[in-house]
């Protein structure tokens, strides 16, 4: 492990890839560990298209209840650090697994959602989508009569290709690839982070624990987001 921490402006394309543990200091619950989501909640009944097709009142009910959650929190000081960062300098980029809009609440002008937004809906029966960040709680159903679902990527589902395509060029071509709060453990996404280091950028790990893909990271900054992306920006 190296002691020096590497600063973001010292780089010409930074990619922040952050999970969970960047929201971990709003108050949004993590999804493993202690405390977190699937500790609590069985994503079969929950989280997938066959729960969904089943009983779609329970998973809404799962649904709006994050919704609550997650709507009544800010994002914190790490969230507004990157998005002073991608303010400040020529190029930093946000590849989020996160679905809560923290870093776009902070000010993140440039973030690829890879598992979508808790606040976008769509409706798989006639098409429409439509968007709620207002609306914590909301009517489930589309105007068609149908059952809108969350524009999120459940258990089981594919990332959308564009958003992937996306967020694999911007990671193969950063020179300082941080991840921030993720425990790298759901595909594909926990196979980006290999993009970066083909390409020769500094490798840096955010988080408090090791986690399995540690081996990957040259850096390994063992605090929380807020403390050592302050670090980083400083
Ligand atoms: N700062 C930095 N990291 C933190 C903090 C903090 N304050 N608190 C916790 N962490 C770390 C934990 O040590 C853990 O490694 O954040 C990580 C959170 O891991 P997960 O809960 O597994 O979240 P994530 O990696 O984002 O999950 C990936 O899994 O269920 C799916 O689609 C969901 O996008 C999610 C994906």
């Amino acid at each position: 492990m190296r002691a020096d921490v590497p600063r973001f402006a010292d780089f010409e394309r930074v990619v922040l890839f952050s999970g969970a543990g960047m929201s971990a200091e709003s108050g949004v619950p993590t999804y493993r560990g202690a405390g977190g989501i699937w500790k609590q909640y069985d994503y079969r009944r929950y989280a997938c298209q066959d729960a969904f097709d089943r009983d779609p009142e329970a998973v809404w009910e799962f649904h709006n209840f994050r919704r609550g959650l997650v709507g009544a929190c800010a994002p914190n000081d790490g969230h507004r650090i990157v998005a002073q960062a991608q303010k400040a300098l020529p190029c930093v980029d946000v590849v989020t697994q996160n679905i809560d809009g923290l870093h776009q609440l902070a000010g993140a002008t440039h973030v690829v959602e890879l598992h979508g937004s808790l606040w976008r809906l769509r409706c798989d029966a006639c098409g429409a989508t439509t968007h709620t960040r207002d609306a914590p709680l909301i009517d489930v159903h589309c105007p068609c009569g149908a059952f809108w679902r969350p524009a999120i990527t459940w258990f089981g589902d594919p990332l959308d290709d564009a958003v992937f395509s996306e967020a694999a060029r911007l990671i193969a071509g950063c020179d300082l690839f941080v991840a921030v709060g993720t425990s790298a453990v759901v595909y594909p996404a926990a196979a980006l982070p290999q993009l970066a280091k083909r390409g020769g950028a500094t490798m840096v790990e955010v988080n408090p624990e090791q986690t399995d893909a540690s081996d990957l990271y040259s850096v390994h900054l063992r605090g929380t987001a807020t403390e050592m992306l302050a670090k980083m920006a400083g």
